[in-house]
């Protein structure tokens, strides 16, 4: 089953069939908003707007594990993230989506893990996006009329404020990341921890601070841009059922099975 995180903007998908929002409890906690779910194009999916609707989550207290442990409940093998990112790049313009494949974590104030205390587990993050559910994300984007950028590194920030001029300016000329957004970490991490396909459809809104010709981001700006990104990011997932044909099989990347050698302690006697 099909599981998309929609951001800012995103709070609902339509033309679903039988279109029901359910209440998913979860011993981590509330998840940000009940969970629609339905039918489209035959497959099954379930839909998590991040910061609720009417946005009342920051992205510091989105609650990213009740949020994936509420999708795995579901039956959800493969999650989308949509979410609004800044871009460090030229020719990575406003209205451009990105199917991001790295990240850099530089966010602080979040859990980050399933894992602690009674149960320790590393599982690898070297590649943190589905290859697979990515490439289905990319066509669906380009059927869709979309220009889109095949793969890309997001920088995740604490925020809510804004970078200043100067880590704008870090991110992209000494760390060569490409994006620059809030909500994808921990959800990425916890994803895998779930064993779970995850793939970021980053929508661009703005140049961050860096450019010289952009003036400095505000959500203004962001939400305009989003307004005419609306269509193209639910046309996007209604292309998706289609592309993927079935969500049954074995992911051939690994991700339903990234516990197999990540746990650390020793099981109950
Ligand atoms: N989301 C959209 N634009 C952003 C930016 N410039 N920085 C962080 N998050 C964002």
């Amino acid at each position: 089953m099909i599981g998309v995180i929609g951001g800012s903007g995103l709070y609902e998908i339509e033309g679903l069939e039988g279109a029901t929002w359910k209440r998913v409890d979860s011993p981590w906690g509330i998840p940000s908003d009940e969970i629609l779910t339905g039918r489209l194009d035959g497959m099954e999916i379930a839909f998590l707007p991040r910061h609720g609707r009417g946005h009342v989550h920051s992205p510091t207290t989105v609650p990213y594990r009740a949020n994936i442990d509420a999708l795995k409940r579901l039956g959800v093998t493969d999650v989308v993230s949509v979410s609004a990112c800044g871009s460090f790049r030229e020719e990575m313009a406003p209205g451009h989506f990105v199917i991001v494949d790295q990240f850099i974590d530089r966010t602080f104030a979040r859990e980050k893990s399933f894992f602690g205390t009674g149960c320790v587990a590393h599982v690898s993050m070297a590649h943190p996006t589905c290859a697979l559910l990515s490439e289905a994300c990319f066509e669906a984007a380009k059927a869709q009329g979309i220009t889109v950028h095949r793969g890309g590194t997001y920088l995740a920030m604490e925020g809510p404020q804004f970078s200043s001029l100067a880590e704008s300016r870090l991110y992209r000329q000494e760390w060569a990341c490409d994006v620059i957004g809030m909500t994808n970490m921990p959800e990425a991490k916890l994803a895998r921890e779930a064993e779970l396909c995850y793939a970021s459809v980053a929508m661009v809104t703005d140049y961050d601070s860096w450019h010289p010709e952009h003036g400095e981001v505000d959500i203004s700006q962001i939400i305009a841009t989003l307004k005419g990104n609306s269509e193209n990011a639910r046309g996007l997932i209604a292309r998706l059922p289609a592309l993927l044909k079935t969500t049954e099989d074995p992911c051939p990347h690994g991700c339903d099975r990234a516990l197999e050698y990540a746990l650390m302690t020793a099981p109950e006697k």
